[in-house]
């Protein structure tokens, strides 16, 4: 029976693997803490490691695992900003699970816009104390606004049906449109400027980093809302806090966050709070953070579970691991997967 090393375990994680681990022939060791340099050695008992967004895999950290005999990293998520894909080549094979629910995303989104745009959150805490006032709680038709879609893949597609479904219009922008799906593709500079919301459904790469900074922000029409369910370094934090506070940005449903690593999935409200940027986009009125949550359905976590010990049981029976990703599989004529079965 092979014995995998799971990091960053929460309560939310176990129910799925421990329902399906012994359908795969698995032991699994759950650790609550994250995977990084510090903690990699904690794996040297087991043949596989299991990892999660927030896990810091650099290249020490791979180098501990493959001192230890680990072969095998496997992502319990779609993400990999956080791996160190050329320390990990020839050297540690790291799978994920590129679509878990792109339902449960998009619809966390538009449950973000909704909340940010219709005030529900304030509501709920205004109605528990029996103030019934409806003051500062106006917000506009959906119906007809313009949604800017950047990143049509999987989960962005969904979104966008689910805005058309509201009667908004749709323009969306990648840098590798779909053809014949009807999606109306304008420049990333037009998104900007004719968006009265802004989606981000990208991954974090470096075309990304900060594609909301303070220039993009100046393009954008005065009171936009932006919706941000990817990953944090797509937004240049400072810069949208700025644009909060001169009310250049109307409103901000954020899932994900810059500097969430050390915060998002513990709690701290005992603690005080040492990020200023983060304490400040809390306190506005106009701006809901969720904690990386955008993922959590059932339905998801049950993919989540079965695509991973798919994933690795493929690795140790030697089949084609389709979920494999390595620095070079975008280059097809150097990733050896076609002919190998794995990247390298
Ligand atoms: P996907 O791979 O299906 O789609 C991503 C799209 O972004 C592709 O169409 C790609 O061409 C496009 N893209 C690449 N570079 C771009 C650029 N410079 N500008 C605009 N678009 C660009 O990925 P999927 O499944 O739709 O996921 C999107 C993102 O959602 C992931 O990268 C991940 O960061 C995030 N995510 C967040 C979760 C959460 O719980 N908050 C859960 C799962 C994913």
């Amino acid at each position: 029976m092979k014995k995998v090393a799971f990091f960053d375990t929460k309560p939310y994680d176990k129910i799925w693997f421990e329902q399906l681990k012994d359908k795969y022939d698995f032991e699994i060791k759950y650790f609550e803490s994250k995977l990084n340099s510090d903690t990699a050695y904690m794996a040297r008992k087991y043949d596989a490691v299991v990892a999660f967004v927030n896990d810091n895999i650099d290249a020490n950290a791979i180098d501990v695992l493959y001192e230890n005999d680990i072969k095998i990293i496997a992502m319990r998520c779609a993400g990999y900003n956080n791996v160190d894909f050329k320390a990990a080549y020839e050297k540690v094979h790291v799978v994920r699970v590129p679509a878990y629910s792109p339902f449960a995303v998009a619809e966390h989104a538009m449950a973000l816009l909704l909340t940010i745009n219709r005030k529900t959150h304030r509501a709920y805490s205004r109605t528990r104390e029996y103030n019934f006032s409806l003051n500062g709680m106006i917000g506009f038709d959906l119906y007809k606004k313009t949604v800017g879609v950047i990143g049509t893949g999987k989960i962005g597609q969904i979104f966008m049906d689910i805005c058309k479904g509201f009667g908004m219009n749709v323009i969306a922008y990648d840098p590798y449109p779909i053809k014949d799906k009807g999606i109306e593709y304008v420049e990333l500079e037009e998104l900007f400027q004719k968006s009265d919301i802004i989606s981000l459904h990208c991954p974090l790469n470096k075309s990304t980093h900060h594609i909301v900074n303070e220039n993009s922000l100046k393009l954008m029409k005065d009171g936009v809302y932006i919706v941000n369910t990817s990953r944090g370094a797509l937004i240049d934090s400072e810069a949208l806090l700025n644009a909060i506070k001169t009310q250049k940005v109307g409103g901000a449903g954020l899932d994900v966050y810059e500097e969430e690593s050390d915060l998002f999935f513990e709690d701290f409200s005992n603690t005080i709070l040492q990020d200023d940027t983060l304490s400040r986009l809390i306190s506005m009125p106009n701006v809901l953070v969720t904690s990386h949550q955008a993922f959590l359905t059932n339905e998801a976590l049950q993919n989540i579970a079965e695509t991973t010990l798919d994933n690795l049981k493929g690795f140790f029976e030697g089949s084609l691991l389709e979920n494999e990703i390595c620095y070079q599989c975008d280059k097809k004529a150097v990733c050896e997967k076609d002919h190998k079965e794995k990247c390298f």
